[in-house]
């Protein structure tokens, strides 16, 4: 359907607020880089096995939300939910595999069919990192801290940590039988999604939003003791490396998270401020993934935060910050010629670094002068057919200095000295 309106769920980004995006991106490859870790870009779309088999077939994202098309050739595609399964999948082909550390960090569109609400979008960004190829809690403890960060160069301040310790598989066992037992005396009370859960997807019982729900979890055992005590070292090493960068953080023992790739540390970054229910404005934790075609795991962890959400929440702070604006240089025209030889200064003047906007047709001076000032000039040049004889122009300073004329030969080092 042709219209104005872009898709449900998507947004046009205009220079209004595109400037913000940038200034975000730029802060993210800027910190992220003082941790070691450089930009990858993989695409947008991958084979659909790689998420299926990345995320888990299980997955809320994988059953219900994926856009999921096939292409000519006859092959099934999915554009990305998130990033993470596509950057495993790019550093397959470098020496990962060997246990050479990879750090990279991307940012991009993300994909996902679900219902669009506030901070909540079908096309929706990311910035996101990834440290694949070497296991320990002290790297755990430096991507957090690294986030926090990030955050903290954004200005958004007052985000709460919550994390957590999903064990590694062999955990999920254990621990997994003592919450089935006592989920199972309180199936009845239950919601429907819940008692779907509790045959498929046990662990996502424990982030139910149903107020019902909610009580029954309050009252669950301690599953963490059920962990292997290998797996409660890394955890309480983790913590101790938080501690110890005074990273502040709430234990949670609610938080899963929805995908199913991950071990050990998991953690969600909520902000009550501009975002309503959709509060999370980044999540992460290590993970494990296991591709086609690959004979053996890969662990790695990393966190991705929603750019719409960070946005959100600086505008919340009054954290928005403000456009840089080059100061503006107008040339106003009298007469055909002088427009002709103001096309030419203005190429030169931008090619010498300054950003100027000129009349292209027949306007009068007061029109000329009435744009300038709503495209917030500096300062004006007049050229017409006397000036351009010889070889001046007439400045006027839009701050109500007075106007005056100069030799065409110094209005660069006049603009670069009033400008600065
Ligand atoms: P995620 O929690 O699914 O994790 O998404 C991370 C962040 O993306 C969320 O905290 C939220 O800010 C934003 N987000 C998610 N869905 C939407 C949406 N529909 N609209 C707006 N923003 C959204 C991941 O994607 C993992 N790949 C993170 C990760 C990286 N784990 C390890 N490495």
């Amino acid at each position: 359907m042709a219209s104005a309106t872009p898709p449900p769920g998507t947004s046009d980004i205009f220079p209004a607020e595109s400037w913000r995006w940038r200034r975000l991106e730029r802060t993210a490859a800027e910190i992220f880089g003082r941790y070691g870790y450089g930009e990858l870009r993989t695409p947008i779309f991958e084979y659909t096995e790689v998420f299926q088999r990345g995320l888990g077939g299980e997955t809320e994202v994988v059953q219900k939300e994926m856009y999921t098309f096939e292409d000519r050739g006859g092959r099934s595609l999915t554009l990305r939910p998130e990033g993470t399964a596509g950057v495993m999948r790019a550093l397959l082909n470098t020496d990962v595999l060997n246990g050479v550390e990879q750090r990279v960090f991307y940012y991009g569109p993300m994909f996902r069919g679900e219902r669009p609400a506030a901070g909540r979008k079908r096309q929706f960004h990311q910035v996101g990192v990834e440290n694949v190829g070497r296991v320990a809690p002290e790297l755990d403890a430096e991507c957090i801290a690294m986030l926090m960060h990030f955050l903290e160069a954004l200005g958004i301040t007052g985000a709460e940590l919550r994390i957590n310790s999903r064990g590694v598989m062999a955990d999920r066992g254990p621990a997994g039988e003592l919450l089935r037992g006592y989920f199972r005396q309180h199936l009845d009370a239950m919601c429907p999604d819940c008692r779907v859960r509790f045959e498929h997807n046990l662990w996502r019982i424990l982030d139910c939003k149903q107020p019902g729900c909610r009580a029954i979890v309050a009252g669950a055992p301690d599953y963490f003791h059920a962990y292997s005590a290998e797996s409660q070292r890394y955890f309480e090493q983790v913590l101790r490396a938080l501690d110890a960068l005074g990273v502040p953080y709430r234990v949670d023992r609610e938080l899963v998270r929805g995908l199913d790739y991950y071990v050990h540390t998991v953690f969600e970054i909520v902000h009550t401020a501009g975002l309503g229910a959709q509060n999370a404005i980044a999540g992460g934790g290590r993970y494990e993934l296991l591709l086609p075609e690959q004979s053996r795991p890969v662990q790695g962890v990393g966190f991705a935060a929603g750019i719409e959400r960070l946005l959100l929440t600086q505008d919340a702070l009054g954290a928005a910050g403000e456009p840089e604006k080059g100061k503006l240089v107008f040339l106003a025209s009298l007469g055909e010629a002088a427009r002709m030889e103001n096309l030419k200064l203005a190429a030169d003047l931008r090619r010498a670094g300054f950003t100027v906007a000129l009349e292209v047709e027949d306007k009068s001076m007061k029109a000329q002068l009435r744009t300038a000032n709503r495209l917030g000039a500096a300062v004006v040049l007049i050229r017409g057919d006397q000036e351009i004889a010889s070889g001046v122009a007439a400045v006027k300073p839009m701050d109500g200095g007075e106007q005056r004329e100069i030799a065409l030969a110094d209005v660069k080092d006049f603009l670069s000295q009033t400008l600065a």
